[in-house]
């Protein structure tokens, strides 16, 4: 049998919390990790091995360079330059775009032909940039895009409801960053849409201000990076949830960024949109009836991203 492959370039906080995490879970038969400074994938991937002396799943975590990608099934890139307080994720674009130009070609040099899945912020445009560098089809190309929005977003509904958060269904869409949107209208929490639920309970959600709901989520990252310098448990662990979809073949809905083929009337862009995800990478979008006013921000978040993708070419 085949033995699952998955490489992770960029061990930092959010590349050893992931790979933390893929041992934890099982996902993967060996994990390569892959970093500028060889010494500390090699300390990385030695205390993560000596985890698995009495583990019931056992991932052989190897330190690699870029030929090691050769017969990886999905390559994870997690590089990133330090982040500085009070930038945007937009204002990472030229630090990101210079890592990933030099990282990309020596990966598909070693004869890479599986997934990407890029977590690198700005990370829409920069999934757009890997896609463009690598030449893969961009079904092949995924970006961890709103997923981790759409997580924060769950929380705060099921806090704000006090129901379990795997009844309420809900996502962000667009930019993973500022420009991003919750189309509302087509959220649901044990399968009612949550806009009724306001509506038959004015007492006790009468005074609800979705706006608020949605701004809290999307600013709430810059709190947590200010007081810790970076995120990292949250985007490793639903990394890996997107990782298991796409290798176990899943056919899961997760909010990733991918390209729009036509859908909205968008092509040649990524963005964050619930996909269906499969051992072949995004098997098809999900696209929503959204009012016209959501389709209305939609489609300004997408303007931005189209901005920003346009100093990169
Ligand atoms: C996050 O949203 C900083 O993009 C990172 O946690």
């Amino acid at each position: 049998m085949k033995k699952t492959k998955i490489a992770i370039v960029g061990i930092g906080r959010v590349g050893a919390t992931l790979a933390y995490q893929i041992i934890n879970t099982g996902i993967c038969d060996e994990l390569i990790l892959i970093n500028k400074n060889p010494r500390k994938a090699w300390a990385e991937a030695m205390d993560l091995n000596h985890a698995m002396g009495y583990s019931d799943t056992i991932v052989n975590v190897i330190p690699g360079d870029y030929a090691a990608c050769r017969d990886a099934d999905l390559v994870v890139l997690s590089v990133s330059a330090p982040y500085v307080t009070g930038m945007t994720r937009l204002d990472m674009l030229e630090s990101a775009t210079d890592i990933l130009k030099e990282v990309v070609p020596p990966i598909m040099d070693s004869g890479f032909n599986g997934i990407f899945l890029v977590i690198t912020n700005p990370v829409d445009v920069m999934t757009y940039l890997v896609q463009r560098i690598s030449g893969l089809p961009p079904e092949r190309v995924i970006g961890t895009g709103t997923s981790l929005d759409s997580s924060r977003l769950r929380k705060a509904i099921s806090d704000l409801m006090g129901v379990d958060s795997r009844s309420v269904d809900a996502f962000c869409m667009g930019e993973h960053g500022d420009s991003q949107m919750v189309p509302w209208s087509q959220v649901t929490v044990g399968s009612k849409k949550f806009l009724e639920i306001i509506e038959d309970n004015p007492l006790r959600f009468g005074g609800l201000n979705l706006d608020e709901v949605s701004q809290s989520v999307t600013q709430v990252a810059y709190q947590i990076v200010e007081a810790k310098g970076a995120t990292s448990y949250a985007i490793s662990y639903i990394t890996a949830q997107i990782i298991e979809a796409i290798i176990k073949d899943k056919h899961k809905v997760l909010p990733v960024s991918v390209m729009l083929n036509g859908e909205y009337g968008e092509r040649d862009v990524y963005c964050g949109v619930p996909a269906v995800l499969t051992s072949r990478g995004v098997k098809e979008l999900v696209e929503y009836n959204l009012t016209e006013e959501e389709l209305g921000r939609f489609k300004q978040s997408i303007a931005v991203l189209r901005g920003v993708n346009a100093k990169l070419l």
